[in-house]
């Protein structure tokens, strides 16, 4: 049994410095939003006008944005290849993939949970945030890494190899189907799963299909909690990423678990900020 009560005390500190965080780095979200619409609107915004903290997303949009002139929006540009990995090594993403797992973590010692499961581990960025932590903490906890693509299936063995002390297994799964048999029967229960900036490349349908594996899942995505949009999320949406609206994820979460936390939602309420980044969910049956 996990209550409210003790979570929020095991995870108060963790919270206050993840609100701190946000809000210092997000206080002129909305410069960079209103030059987002200005660049959907065609207009030249220079990179040095927007802070560093928004020039991955800078970036994204303008590639976005000439593949859309040209026509057609094209995933194996190698520059999407190249910024995707460089966001993985900018401050918040670090600070973002060293607080979902640490929270993964701690959420696992309440819970006395059986097994981790990442979903859209992709090239194993933040599998390799746990599995240092996990190394570190000389815990055998068994570590399932899921993904719709074969890269997964192809990094494994240098996970392993990397950190031989944690049982580790890859295996395929689009979250946008059921999970196959053998997740949802084998995986030793309590289950909780993780997950960093997947989600947004799906729907929040994708959600139900987690509450099937998961008893606790801790959510590292951008969710559109106020429901404002902006240039950056229109041209996303053209390319297929749409945005993940709280509204429809909030009544899912309350249906399929017992318990949600919107772990940032203070910053987000301060500075009217559209998202949110971390929500935690849990059945406190566990
Ligand atoms: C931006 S990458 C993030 C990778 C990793 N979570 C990290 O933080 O380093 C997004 C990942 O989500 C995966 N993904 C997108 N849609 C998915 C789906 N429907 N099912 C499973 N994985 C998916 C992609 O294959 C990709 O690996």
């Amino acid at each position: 049994m996990i209550s409210r009560q003790q979570v929020e005390a095991q995870l108060c500190d963790r919270q206050q410095a993840y609100v701190a965080f946000m809000c210092d780095h997000l206080k002129n979200w909305r410069a960079w939003a209103q030059a987002s619409d200005r660049m959907e609107r065609g207009e030249a915004v220079a990179r040095e006008e927007v802070e560093p903290f928004f020039q991955t997303e800078y970036e994204w949009m303008r590639i976005a944005l000439e593949m859309q002139a040209r026509g057609e929006f094209d995933w194996s540009d190698p520059r999407l290849g190249k910024l995707f990995a460089a966001a993985a090594q900018t401050e918040f993403y670090r600070f973002w993939g060293d607080q979902i797992t640490a929270i993964a973590l701690e959420m696992a010692d309440l819970a006395n949970a059986g097994s981790l499961l990442e979903v859209g581990a992709g090239r194993g960025n933040l599998t390799a945030t746990m599995l240092q932590k996990l190394t570190d903490r000389g815990s055998a906890l068994p570590v399932v890494l899921t993904d719709a693509h074969q890269t997964l299936i192809d990094r494994q063995p240098q996970l392993a190899a990397t950190y031989p002390d944690v049982p580790l297994q890859a295996q395929l799964w689009n979250f946008c189907e059921p999970p196959p048999a053998q997740l949802r029967d084998n995986l030793p229960r309590p289950v909780v799963a993780y997950e960093r900036a997947s989600i947004t490349y799906a729907t929040v349908g994708a959600l139900e299909h987690l509450a099937a594996v998961a008893d606790v899942v801790v959510l590292g995505d951008y969710f559109n909690y106020t429901g404002e949009q902006f240039g950056y999320d229109r041209i996303s949406a053209r390319v297929g990423v749409k945005p993940l609206m709280y509204a429809d994820a909030r009544p899912l979460l309350e249906r399929l678990f017992d318990e949600v936390w919107e772990f940032d939602r203070e910053a987000t309420e301060r500075l009217g900020v559209p998202n949110i980044s971390l929500v935690i969910a849990w059945r406190n049956g566990v």
